[in-house]
């Protein structure tokens, strides 16, 4: 995606590699919208407690992440022996895997990439295949969010408001995005629309992150509160919700995305406003029988009980260099005695969904299983 920092356009992916360093590269996302700044990672443990912290978020995103780090963990490895070797990779895909739990990305990318490896007979023919397979993985993230967009697009007609959720977009992913790709290819098709991006408490990813990437992209649009969409629904001014998921249920059609999606989907299902989820084919589980089944991250209460922004540095601050964004500030919000529930994910019924944008076309929730063929899931 090209990005505009201080009136310099570059392209840039979410996720890259740096093979001589060793090192996941990655775009700081809890800086934005403030400050763009890309970030190594210079081993596999720090790739992974930047997962969990959220420097890098987003299924898709944290899938490449996934599997760079193993192919990072691989690469770390001196010696020969096929055994020791194993174990490492074991280790790696572990700690890997435990860095957050709902997205299911991560585990279809690094069982790719281990599957991969499995074709070297060397340490050395198995380390050049991980980062291989890794960059294999990366490339087929942006070309399924291109084709999520190819499918999409006639959906997002002239003149529409579309509600988002989160942030779906290529900061997500790799590059482009999934809820995001229609919107940009209905923009290339010279199509005018509006997006309402719900700001996304208590993360606001929504307000930070969509609204960041739709501005760079010259797209019209506004945040709006979590509690607002029921009365712009009511009022008749949302025409279309897409939103992106962290994990759908190839058996049941359920899907799991950020908290407050499952709110949406029932307020769209009443207003009869269509609801769709965009996914790449990494986000399908084809294992889980139940939506109950899937874990579902809980995260620390401060997020809910606060929020974090910036606060305008004063003018002796500025002339010394700490930026015209301000400075980085947690504030408290709650009352301070209480405590706090923070679920970051909610499961959304298959009936509540109109359709699921795949990069094979677009699905009837409860039709993904019997379409698993062109949608790579089991025989
Ligand atoms: O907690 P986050 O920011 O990682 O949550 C992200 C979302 O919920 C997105 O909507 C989801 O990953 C789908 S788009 C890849």
């Amino acid at each position: 995606m090209r990005v505009n920092t201080r009136g310099r356009i570059q392209s840039h992916r979410t996720v890259d590699f740096d093979v001589r360093a060793n090192a996941v590269r990655l775009i700081e996302q809890r800086l934005l919208p403030h400050e763009f700044r890309i970030v190594a990672m210079p081993d596999y443990r720090a790739t992974a407690r930047a997962i969990t912290d959220m420097v890098v978020r987003g299924a898709g995103a944290i899938g490449a992440t996934a599997a760079f780090g193993l192919a990072q963990g691989a690469r770390a490895f001196r010696g020969q022996g096929l055994a020791a070797f194993a174990r490492q990779v074991e280790r790696v895909y572990a700690t890997l895997k435990a860095a957050r739990p709902t997205a299911v990305d991560p585990v279809n990318a690094m069982d790719m990439v281990r599957a991969r490896m499995a074709s070297g007979t060397s340490v050395a023919e198995q380390q050049a295949l991980a980062l291989e397979a890794a960059r294999a993985f990366a490339d087929e993230d942006v070309a399924h969010c291109e084709a999520i967009g190819q499918h999409g697009e006639p959906l997002v007609q002239e003149g529409m408001r579309v509600l988002t959720h989160c942030n779906a977009g290529w900061l997500a992913f790799v590059d482009v995005g999934s809820a995001t790709a229609p919107l940009y290819a209905a923009q290339a098709a010279g199509r005018q629309f509006h997006v309402f991006c719900d700001e996304t408490r208590p993360r606001c990813q929504g307000a930070s992150l969509t609204a960041w990437e739709l501005a760079q992209q010259g797209i019209s649009h506004q945040v709006i509160a979590d509690n607002a969409a029921g009365h712009l629904m009511q009022r008749g001014e949302i025409d279309l919700v897409i939103v992106g998921s962290d994990r759908v249920l190839g058996r049941t059609g359920e899907v799991a995305n950020k908290i407050g999606t499952y709110t949406k989907a029932v307020l769209a299902a009443h207003h009869r406003i269509p609801f769709y989820v965009a996914i790449p084919l990494s986000t399908i589980d084809w294992h889980l029988r139940s939506g109950g089944e899937i874990p579902i991250e809980e995260r620390a209460a401060d997020e809910v009980l606060g929020a974090w922004g910036r606060v305008r540095a004063s003018a002796s601050r500025r002339r010394r260099g700490s930026g015209a964004g301000g400075e980085p500030a947690y504030v408290r919000i709650a009352n301070p005695t209480s405590d706090a529930r923070n679920p970051g994910f909610d499961v959304t019924p298959a009936r509540l969904v109109t359709g699921i944008i795949t990069p094979a076309g677009i699905f009837r929730p409860r039709e993904l299983w019997r379409n698993r063929g062109p949608l790579g899931g089991p025989e």
